[in-house]
């Protein structure tokens, strides 16, 4: 009878707040589209005083991996002994997997970042001129050194708090770094091959970036990490400048790809009809934002 029970494979998402959450409704879609058979990916809401309980008993409970979420990341690092060379670097952990040696701490941000560009500006390379980083947070960490591992010759933050720039470049070690104010930007932008905000100015709710992007040139490519709305004040102050921009939600459908992989051993595909699916769910018909 014991072998006729389906073994399940559970993984999960946990965040507080995690409603609004689309993980879910990403490894759901690649589920069902791979035949996954068995699998379940589901919402967790962990408040800060029950994370580390949880982390303790994902395995017990049958979980063979998870996300983690805002305001986790940091946190769940601390929690677990094993880690991969990039969140150990970043001290901070999006992806976690059961191994034979137990949870190891991943971190696919940066991937999710760089695969985003990679799809969505494919004739765009990191290595051809400084790349200028709006916010110093821990998204901008992730960011900062997957452009310092493409190879980005020179790394300028431009941030409100000084000192957290200061301290982003020397906990990541990051040789080739300057700290920029808002009010120097016009100098940050000098020859920028990239130009992308980390931060969560521009967010629906929140008051947009307002930056003159004339001195940009002509060749930049601007991004942003805010996905809602899908095309932000800065984006669209871009497009209109005649500049190549990418979209943040590809960020978010590539940094799930390497956990879908480690979890299930299919690698998905983030496909139009997948982006589709979430711009739905975001109440967007694309071209329509
Ligand atoms: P996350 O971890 O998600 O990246 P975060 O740690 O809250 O988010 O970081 C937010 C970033 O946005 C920071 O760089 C912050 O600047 P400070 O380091 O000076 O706080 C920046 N930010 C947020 N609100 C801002 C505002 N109103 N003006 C300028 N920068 C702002």
């Amino acid at each position: 009878m014991k072998d006729k029970i389906p073994v399940i494979a559970k993984v999960c998402v946990m965040g507080w707040p995690i409603a609004h959450s689309r993980s879910p409704l990403i490894h759901n879609f690649w589920i069902r589209q791979l035949g996954i058979k068995n699998a379940i990916y589901e919402r967790l809401a962990v408040p800060p005083e029950e994370l580390q309980e949880t982390v303790k008993s994902l395995v017990d409970w049958g979980f063979i991996g998870a996300n983690v979420t805002v305001p986790h990341k940091e946190a769940v690092f601390a929690c677990l002994m094993r880690h991969d060379a990039i969140a150990r670097r970043l001290k901070a952990v999006n992806t976690i997997v059961l191994t034979e040696a137990g949870l190891e701490g991943r971190n696919t941000d940066g991937y999710g970042f760089m695969a985003n560009l990679f799809h969505a500006a494919p004739n765009w390379k990191a290595n051809r001129g400084p790349a200028v980083m709006l916010g110093a947070g821990g998204a901008a960490r992730a960011i900062a050194t997957a452009l310092d591992d493409a190879g980005a010759p020179e790394i300028r933050i431009v941030n409100r708090t000084h000192s957290r720039a200061e301290t982003l470049i020397r906990d990541l070690g990051l040789k080739n770094a300057a700290v920029f104010s808002w009010e120097q930007i016009d100098r940050a932008f000098v020859n920028a091959n990239l130009l992308v905000n980390t931060t969560t100015l521009g967010m629906k709710g929140e008051r947009d970036l307002e930056i003159d992007l004339t001195p940009l040139p002509a060749t930049a490519l601007v991004t942003d990490i805010v996905y809602t709305p899908l095309e932000t004040g800065l984006l669209r102050a871009a497009r209109l400048r005649g500049l190549t921009t990418v979209d943040g939600l590809g960020m978010l459908l590539h940094q799930a790809v390497p956990g879908f992989e480690a979890w299930f051993g299919k690698r998905p595909q983030v496909s139009a009809e997948l982006r589709a699916l979430v711009l739905a769910d975001m109440g967007i018909t694309e071209g329509k934002s």
